[in-house]
């Protein structure tokens, strides 16, 4: 006799507007079981009350359906990168379980669990590699949100790409390790911890740059790299200061020549 079936939906919520979240999302919330909930992960209170005020909007019962997962920290002492987040993608897919085992063993035929991804679960984002680890493997299903990248491009409305050309997307650390990608005009950054941008030849680019996109305190600078890069610097400590975090996200393009 096999044990009852895991479904998982792994919800995309959007970037911190609550107006993002679509209508497959909140019937994708009020059909599920359970809801596990970080209590830790990004390490930021304000998201974490985003994502229980989005709860509690859509389940007047969210606080009987919540299970509160606390999320394991990456281990210092593995020095190889890709092994430390392997084993740390191992650790949190065992909270889970672990989390989710007196629900599996009350459950008949099914359980439906939700987790709200930030944005979408395709972008930077490690929930699928993670519900790949879980044992029996879930039904998993995806729902749609809207990206840090949509939220920058409809905050300055502008086109991610130029007609009919191509986008690199990656990260601050590979921005600073390799500088600009080649083969593109238009770059997005995300995960930028410092300016990585600042390597680059500034009279070169236009940079769209942003942080808290579709928050209360977006904050918003454009122009041309050496015109804006200081400005963008003052706004991101200062803004890192008062609120103790910041995510921001940036989009690079190559000035005609
Ligand atoms: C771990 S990734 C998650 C991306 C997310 N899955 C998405 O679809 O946008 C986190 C990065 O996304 C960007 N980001 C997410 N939300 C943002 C926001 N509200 N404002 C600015 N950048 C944001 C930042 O570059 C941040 O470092």
């Amino acid at each position: 006799m096999s044990g009852p079936r895991l479904h998982l939906s792994l919800i995309g919520i959007g970037t911190g507007n609550p107006d993002h979240l679509t209508r497959g999302a909140e019937k994708a919330i009020r059909a599920a079981d359970v809801v596990l909930v970080p209590r830790k992960g990004a390490g930021k209170e304000d998201l974490a009350g985003l994502r229980a005020a989005i709860l509690s909007d859509i389940l007047p019962d969210a606080s009987v359906r919540s299970r509160f997962v606390d999320l394991p920290v990456r281990d210092p002492a593995i020095a190889d990168y890709p092994a430390r987040v392997e084993a740390w993608h191992d650790a949190i897919a065992q909270a889970w379980a672990e989390a989710l085992a007196e629900d599996l063993a009350r459950a008949r035929g099914r359980l439906r669990v939700a987790l709200l991804v930030w944005g979408d679960p395709s972008l930077y984002d490690s929930t699928l590699r993670i519900a790949a680890r879980l044992r029996p493997a879930p039904d998993i299903e995806v729902i749609p949100g809207i990206t840090a990248i949509q939220g920058l491009t409809s905050a300055f409305a502008i086109p991610l790409n130029a007609v009919g050309a191509p986008v690199t997307i990656t990260t601050g650390r590979r921005l600073r390790a390799e500088g600009f990608p080649t083969g593109v005009d238009t770059c997005v950054v995300m995960l930028d911890e410092g300016q990585a941008y600042a390597g680059l030849d500034s009279d070169a680019f236009d940079i769209w740059w942003a942080a808290y996109v579709g928050m209360p305190d977006e904050i918003r600078i454009h122009g041309r790299l050496g015109a804006v890069a200081d400005s963008i610097a003052a706004a991101r400590a200062e803004a890192r200061a008062r609120h103790g975090w910041i995510m921001d996200i940036y989009l690079l393009r190559r000035r005609p020549a």
